[in-house]
């Protein structure tokens, strides 16, 4: 379904709750029915080249910092796959260093060579022939987030980045047939409903295969240490406009969602969203992974255990597969259709 602008703005604004929710949900069932795709994520290292306004691990910030080997988080995702969890997701700090790299090199082909799991990147920008190699060693999905889509916000952002080449980075990974995520933070300092309404409509125009929105937390360390957190009502809203405007999206119940309020991920999961992510990184690292606050608290990882979190899928009729790799069902054309 279309949206113009200006219908997008009212639905952020809260005109039609209700309808957006159970349109969303319906279009949800739809396509992915009554299953939830589980992921298990780990944090492969906290080193970042970036000075991302918002974020805790931003170059600028001293603290401490950790890497895993390819050995560990080999053996890690082999627990994880014996789990029955298909669908690995390795995340990290924007880290062009030769390490980060060589790493990766060897941990992709490890992981796939488990046995059918799906590995998922999230490490930011890199050159065409680093993508197209990680692909060739087994990669299939790749979250890049764009944050916004207007350029000079972007840019006041990411200092130092370019807004054209992380778009371009994000068309690069499409062509070589990875399944691209993306997305943005909601409520940051400066980033109006307007300027989030255009974005859910360009972001949707690219086709990507999964919309991934984290709502705007105040982290220590950063220059909006103390701004206001976002709430939770634009997060939904947002979401549930995505899902209607391109139902075969993955859209994940996102983990900073749970930071900002314990237990919500049961109204994303309601509400349209059709992915839950759940941390394998090692508790003693959490605490140096703090993208946002709250986020690497040891307590409960602000995730609750994995049974917790199945027993609240159950909870709303909804179910896990085990081996599911959780691919989207949002292809881009027929040719990607039939591969
Ligand atoms: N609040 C919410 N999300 C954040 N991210 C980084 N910092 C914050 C924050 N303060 C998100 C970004 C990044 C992802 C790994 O975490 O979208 O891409
Ligand atoms: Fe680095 Fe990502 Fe944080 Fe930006 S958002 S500082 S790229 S870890």
């Amino acid at each position: 379904m279309t949206f113009t602008f200006d219908e997008v703005l009212a639905l952020l604004k809260g005109l039609d709750d209700a309808w957006l929710y159970e349109t969303a949900q319906k279009r949800k069932r739809e396509v992915y029915g009554d299953v939830v795709f589980l992921r298990g994520i780990i944090e492969t290292s906290s080193y970042c080249d970036n000075d991302c306004k918002y974020c805790g691990l931003r170059a600028s910030n001293l603290r401490s910092r950790y890497r895993l080997d390819a050995d560990t988080v080999t053996a890690i995702a082999r627990n994880v796959a014996d789990m029955g969890i298909s669908s690995i997701v390795l995340q990290g700090g924007e880290d062009a260093s030769p390490q980060n790299i060589a790493f990766l090199d060897a941990v992709i082909p490890a992981i796939k060579a488990i046995g059918e799991v799906d590995v998922t990147l999230s490490h930011g920008n890199f050159p065409d022939e680093v993508y197209k190699r990680w692909k060739e060693l087994g990669a299939d999905r790749y979250l890049i987030k764009m944050e916004t889509m207007r350029p000079a916000y972007h840019e006041s952002l990411r200092p130092g980045r370019k807004y054209a080449d992380r778009l371009a980075r994000l068309k690069k990974l499409l062509d070589l047939g990875y399944q691209v995520g993306s997305g943005f933070i909601a409520g940051m300092p400066g980033y109006t409903d307007p300027m989030l309404a255009q974005d859910l409509l360009d972001l949707s125009a690219l086709g990507v295969h999964m919309f991934s929105l984290s709502p705007f937390i105040s982290t220590p360390g950063t220059p909006w240490a103390d701004a206001p957190s976002a709430t939770p009502e634009i997060v939904h809203r947002a979401c549930a406009i995505y899902r209607v405007l391109d139902p075969r999206v993955n859209i994940p119940a996102t983990s900073a969602m749970n930071v900002l309020r314990s237990g919500i991920r049961k109204d994303c999961l309601a509400r349209g969203c059709n992915v839950v992510m759940h941390s394998f990184t090692p508790r003693d690292l959490r605490k140096d992974y703090e993208i946002y606050k709250g986020k690497g608290v040891v307590k409960d990882e602000a995730w609750g255990s994995l049974s917790e979190t199945l027993e609240m899928i159950e909870d709303l009729g909804l179910r896990v597969e085990r081996g599911e790799p959780g691919r989207s069902k949002k292809w881009r054309n027929d040719d990607e259709r039939d591969a």
